[in-house]
């Protein structure tokens, strides 16, 4: 994309940027008079005494504190967004949603927002939730805010324009987004954009470690993009929809809050472009484990155990000899929700569009459809490009609940030959 922005390049890494030459104090962090009455306050994404390579703060000098704000008072709008959830029993079978023809019409990206699959709760500071969004309007003097969870946005059909406390990023079909928890922006669409988001309660996402791949690949930290601090001086109403604890929250503001004029930190907004992945996979026989896809994974309390793994499957070379090159057959203590940007996904031959989505909790048995499995059983293997797609995967260790919308919709994978293998023919 060519967006014009300027951009601060790396992962995680101490930003500084003023948008007016000398608002970014030297030296010090809060001094007792910040340049130009411009007030001091710091976004924490991680408690204060995190260990240092955990720990997330910025630092921003802005025109009013955020305390300066009415209550809050229960926002009646977006009744697909965070719905109570259906606390019933869940059968354990695969479920697969197209694209829902349905989703909000004429409304702005929060009130876009269809929550799917839920995780955990906000409280409990772990767990994800899987949305879908579909926008069709700019968000006129209109901020989100999320306390509950950091915001992966896969932008599946349009580009989104967010401008956020820490400065503008833009993003497309082929780009993520990561806007960290608590921080306000707002979304300038085009005609009609439409996409996913995956909350994450849970720890901030960072890059996976690399173990014996080495100090390079997948997700390359140079690739990743940060704004550069930019500001609006606006007065008149703005309305903040916040989600807290599960609920959404609207206050009236007399002032745009977009108005951080310098901030320095490592708790910022970043984007990053799906094709700069660098994917490896086997150049002998069998293939790794999918996590060799893993872009960006939040840990849970449990070594090795991700809360949430975001997971790519692009374009790539399939070279394996003797091997059935598609994803296994497999059961999983993980629970997989998948996503498809764009072409198709090699293991689900049908039913599987872009803007859809599918849902393997744990222990479901999957693996490749049975048209699938025959053409990968069958090929001659020679070295083939799977070209033209990009599928994703929010895996996470807990299960996820369907929410009524999403349940009303499922469709069941199981008329789609699912069930129509070939027995093994023994000796
Ligand atoms: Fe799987």
């Amino acid at each position: 994309m060519t967006d014009g922005l300027r951009y601060q390049t790396g992962f995680g890494g101490h930003f500084e940027s003023e948008a007016v030459p000398g608002a970014l104090p030297k030296g010090r962090n809060s001094p007792q008079r910040p340049a130009f009455g411009l007030y001091a306050e710091q976004l924490s994404g991680t408690a204060f005494t995190a260990p240092r390579a955990e720990n997330r703060r910025s630092w921003l000098y802005r025109m009013r504190p955020t305390a300066d704000h009415p209550p809050y008072e229960h926002y009646s709008g977006a009744a697909l967004f965070s719905p109570p959830l259906e606390r019933g029993p869940i059968a354990p079978n695969r479920l697969r949603w197209d694209p829902p023809s349905d989703l909000p019409d004429d409304c702005d990206f929060v009130d876009g927002m269809t929550t799917m699959l839920v995780s955990r709760a906000p409280e409990e500071l772990t767990g994800v939730s899987i949305h879908l969004y579909r926008a069709t309007r700019s968000m006129e003097r209109r901020l989100f805010v999320d306390a509950d969870g950091e915001l992966l946005i896969v932008p599946q059909h349009g580009a989104l324009a967010i401008f956020t406390e820490l400065g503008r990023l833009e993003v497309a079909p082929g780009w993520v987004a990561v806007i960290p928890r608590g921080m306000k922006f707002r979304v300038d669409v085009g005609d009609e954009a439409v996409g996913y988001v995956a909350e994450n309660y849970g720890a901030p996402f960072r890059l996976p470690d690399l173990g014996p791949i080495g100090a390079n690949g997948l997700a390359n930290p140079r690739d990743f993009e940060t704004p550069v601090a930019a500001y609006e001086d606006v007065d008149g109403n703005h309305h903040v929809v916040q989600k807290y604890l599960g609920d959404l929250w609207t206050t009236t503001l007399d002032h745009s809050p977009l108005d951080v004029v310098a901030w320095h930190g490592n708790l910022a907004p970043y984007r990053y472009e799906l094709a700069r992945f660098n994917t490896i996979g086997t150049v002998s026989f069998d293939h790794p484990d999918p996590s060799i896809f893993t872009v960006l994974t939040s840990p849970s309390e449990t070594p090795g155990r991700a809360n949430a793994d975001f997971v790519i499957f692009p374009p790539r070379w399939m070279v394996a000899e003797d091997t059935f090159r598609p994803p296994w057959f497999h059961r999983n203590v993980m629970s997989e929700a998948m996503g498809l940007i764009h072409g198709a996904y090699d293991a689900k031959e049908g039913g599987f569009a872009p803007g859809g989505l599918s849902l393997h909790n744990l222990m479901s048995g999957h693996g490749p459809d049975v048209d699938a499995w025959r053409k990968a059983s069958e090929a001659e293997l020679k070295p083939v490009k799977i070209d033209n797609t990009m599928a994703f995967m929010v895996e996470s260790c807990w299960p996820y609940r369907p929410t009524r919308f999403a349940m009303e919709r499922a469709q069941s994978d199981y008329d789609l030959a699912w069930a129509d293998f070939p027995k093994a023919q023994l000796p």
